[in-house]
Formats: C-alpha cells, structure tokens, sequence
C-alpha cells in the first residue's frame, strides 16, 4: 500500500471519501472541486432531495463520472465529534469504500474540529487528523486473507487531499503510515496460527526486522536463557516442545538519545494454562497471548523508520503455555532473575511469570523507562469491558502523560490502582510470594506482583487482556485483533 499527499486538482484515486457536517454550512474543499466536477450533483443530493444528511456514520454512494465514485461521510454534530469517533468514521468509510466496485486507490481529505471547550478529546487540527485518518483508513481495510481461497480486494494507494500542505502535515501523515504499518503487522502476526507461530518463529521475525532496520539483536536460546538465570520464565517453557526464545533488539538513533525506553511484550504463543487447563471457550482465543509481543516488534519497526532520537529497547520472553508430563505444576517454586522466588498457586497465571524475568533483565539496560504490554488478566475484562485498556505503574508523572497520550490518540485507558495492601493476596509461607491470589482484585493484584521484578522508578504496565482482541466487531474495528496500545506508544515514544 503506498501513501501520497496531494492537492486536490492533482487527486488520482478513484473512490473519494467526501465529508460532510450535519449542522454546519460550510462545504469542504474537496467537496466543493466534487460538486463542481458533478455538474452540482452533491448539493443536489443534499439540499434537494434531502437524501444525505451528514449525520454520524451515515455514507451516501455517488458516483460522479466512469472513473471517479463519491462516499459522502457524514462527520455528525460539530460538538460531538471526538478523536474516537473521527476514527471511527472513517475506518467505516473505508470498508464501504474497499467493497464498492473497481476500488483501487482511496482518497481522502482532512477535518480539523475547534469546538468551543477546550478538550483534547474534541479539538484536533489537519495535521492530528493526518495522523488519525492514516492509521483509521487502514483499520478499516484490515483483512486477513491468508488462509483464504477467495482472496480480499486490495487497496493500492491511499491519498490524502488538502491544498495547503504544510511541512508538519506531511510529517503527521508520514507518522501516521508508519504506525498504519506496525498495527497491520502486529495484527497479521496475532492471526497467524500458533502452530506457525511458535517462539522460534518469532524469533526469526525478529531477526529479519533487525536485519532490515539494521538493529542490534540479542536472541537468546534455551540455554542462554539458562545462563540468564531466568528460571521463572524456563519453567513456564518447559511444558512445550517448543523451544523458548527470549529476543531483544534494539534501535539507536545517530545522535545523543533524548531518552531511553525499554518496551516488554508479553510473548506467550499459546495459553492453554499450563496444568491448571483452561476450558475449551477460553482457550479458543489464546494464541493471541503474544499480542504484547507482536506489538513491540511493530512499534520498534515504525520508530526506526521515522528515525526517531530516543534509544529504544524491545525485548520479549517467548514461549507456550501447555499441559504436559513435562509442564510445570502447582507448588513448584521457582527463582527469578532477580533472585526473588515464586511459589506457583496457578500455572495459567504464566504471563507474570515470563515477564518477572524480562522485567528484571531490563534493570541492566540503564534505561529511563520500562514499559510492558501484556494480555494479562481475565479480571481487567471484568472491570474496564473490550474498549478500554487498563494502565497501572510506579510513575504518577508517567501515567498521566501515557493516559493524556491515549486521548490525543484516539484510545481508551483507564488507571487502576498499585497499592502495598494487594501483598497479602499473595503471600506465600515457603517463598517469597505466590503467583496468584484470590478472585479480587486480580488486575491490580498481578501489577502488584510485576512491580517486584522491577527497579526502574518509571514502569508502566498496560494489561491488554480485554481490548487486544475482539470477540465482537465494534464501529472501529472488525472482530480479531485490533493492534490496542500501537497508535498511544508511538505517539508516547515520539513525545
Ligand atoms: N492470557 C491470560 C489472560 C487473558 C484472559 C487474556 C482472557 C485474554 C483474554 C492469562 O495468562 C491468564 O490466564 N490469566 C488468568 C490468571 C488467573 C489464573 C489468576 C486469568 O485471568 O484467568
Ligand atoms: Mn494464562
Ligand atoms: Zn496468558
């Protein structure tokens, strides 16, 4: 998929998403050089016949001559459109678009809102919506067709139409196809199959992104891992035939580095829950389970291409989650990296296991930062629902800049408490804590249980567990992996 930016008398495409406000007068620019190019068919349709109305989600078909088609998109009321809904708008518009016939290449002009309040969930410039329309055009095309005999339409360009192209425009749109990028290729690695994508394969991914981005890669063997002593993460592996694989890379700019960020990913590439197996429902999802993973490897790969100037660390324990003579088991008490050791009260508690150890190994990378990403708990599906991520840290300043982030990037989080009293849900009389504690407050309980394989003083945690997958398609995306978090930490690392 290419991306241009263009003037709109020098616009090629030959589907134009076309919008429209439904309380306010004044016609786009593009819209205007359409109904000029229509002969005043778009106003017609408007003020004649009444047939469009510009309400929220609303499209209208049109099209102008043998080459070009029109999708009116209505953008709704002025003051009720969000950054969310913007994105919204136009991923719907563009799966109508991607299914009408002959579509090949998709052009789309820019909005920007100034509502009266001062809201950044609500004011967003051209250059923001470069960004968003971007990242929301190729949401919306998202089809994975691999396995599939009846391939997909493919979208060839995708343009962006405004007249006044500024410099920060260009870079905004230049971030947004990046990002684009690292969303499809975490949800293409998501909907691979487990049996393809086991921990070697990854790491293979990995290496081929190393390679071509030209980053330093680490891949670590079992028994490297060993020499690591990471023992918590092994123990989760060795249920599996698969061999475990702990990968990081990571990517220097040519200057100074304006700071240093290490981002874990939680690298499970099949829960089955180990011993304590999970019933067939709730496995049936679980090869998503190192989204967190895949995440990191897409993100690392938008940052180098856009040459940022922060250092930035990628690293993922990969392994399988399975049942088996070999598996670990309830009681087994295993030592982390840092020395500190687990009693296992749950063996499907495995993913605080693996990153206990990426968490420690990031103590010795002298970063400013450790972020991890992770579909955690079951329990943060209870509390916050599939829409909106839960984020928790040692960091008060970090997390309100992460969460302010997420609103100027068109996602939903949500902080959930880290508090000292969540230690006797996992207090162990033979180690130093247990794995699991009761039904309450699990999210927050497990963040507990992280903070103590960490010494940086600005760790965030984001536990995916609920927004990285869907089970149920929502008006942004489709059912299957939605590429959460990808949109806020590229915009995190560049800020
Ligand atoms: N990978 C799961 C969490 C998960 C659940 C992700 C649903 C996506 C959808 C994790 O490893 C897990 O099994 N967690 C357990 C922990 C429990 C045993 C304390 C859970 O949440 O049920
Ligand atoms: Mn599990
Ligand atoms: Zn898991």
């Amino acid at each position: 998929m290419r991306f241009l930016t263009k003037k709109i008398e020098e616009l090629s495409s030959d589907t134009l998403i076309c919008f429209v406000w439904e309380d306010y007068k004044q016609t786009s620019d593009l819209f205007n050089y359409l109904n000029k190019l229509s002969q005043g068919e778009l106003i017609k349709q408007i003020e004649t016949y009444k047939i469009f109305k510009g309400e929220f989600l609303e499209t209208y078909k049109l099209a102008i001559d043998e080459n070009t088609k029109v999708l009116l998109t209505g953008l709704g009321k002025k003051d009720k459109l969000t950054r969310q809904r913007f994105s919204q708008i136009v991923a719907n518009a563009a799966r109508i678009a991607k299914n009408m016939t002959k579509t090949n290449s998709i052009g789309i002009e820019l909005v920007e809102n100034k509502s009266e309040c001062n809201n950044i969930i609500k004011n967003f410039t051209k250059e923001d919506s470069a960004k968003m329309a971007l990242c929301s055009l190729r949401i919306g095309l998202y089809e994975f067709d691999k396995y599939l005999s009846d391939k997909k339409q493919k979208i060839e360009t995708i343009e962006i139409l405004e007249n006044n192209l500024t410099k920060e425009i260009e870079h905004s749109a230049e971030i947004g196809a990046y990002t684009s990028f690292a969303m499809k290729f975490t949800k293409d690695l998501v909907n691979e199959q487990a049996q393809i994508a086991t921990p070697e394969y990854i790491a293979n991914v990995a290496c081929q992104i190393a390679k071509e981005h030209k980053l330093e890669a680490k891949i670590y063997d079992k028994n490297q891992i060993k020499d690591l002593n990471m023992n918590a993460f092994l123990a989760v592996s060795q249920g599996s035939i698969h061999e475990p694989k702990f990968v990081h890379l990571t990517y220097k700019p040519k200057c100074t580095p304006r700071k240093k960020i290490a981002l874990v990913g939680k690298g499970i590439t099949f829960d089955a829950g180990g011993m304590n197996i999970k019933p067939a429902t709730s496995m049936l999802t679980m090869k998503d389970d190192m989204t967190g993973a895949a995440s990191v490897l897409g993100i690392i790969q938008a940052i180098a291409k856009l040459e940022s100037d922060i250092e930035l660390h990628v690293v993922c324990a990969l392994c399988e989650n399975m049942t088996s003579g070999s598996a670990y088991k309830q009681g087994d008490i295993l030592t982390a990296m840092n020395g500190k050791t687990i009693e296992i009260d749950n063996t499907d508690a495995e993913g605080r296991i693996t990153l206990a150890d990426a968490l420690s190994y990031c103590d010795k990378l002298n970063v400013d930062e450790v972020i991890d990403i992770a579909t955690l708990t079951g329990a943060v599906i209870v509390s916050l629902g599939s829409n909106i991520t839960g984020v928790m840290g040692n960091n008060q300043e970090q997390i309100d800049k992460f969460i302010e982030t997420s609103k100027k990037s068109a996602e939903n989080t949500w902080q959930m408490p880290i508090l000292d009293e969540l230690k006797d849900n996992l207090k162990s009389n033979i180690a130093d804590m247990k794995n699991t504690g009761g039904r309450q407050a699990g999210t927050s309980t497990a963040a507990w249980f992280l903070s103590n394989f960490t010494k940086s003083n600005a760790w965030l945690h984001l536990d995916i567990a609920g927004t990285a997958y869907l089970d149920k398609s929502n008006k942004e995306t489709l059912q299957g992996p939605t590429g959460v978090m990808i949109r806020t930490l590229i915009n995190y690392l560049l800020s």
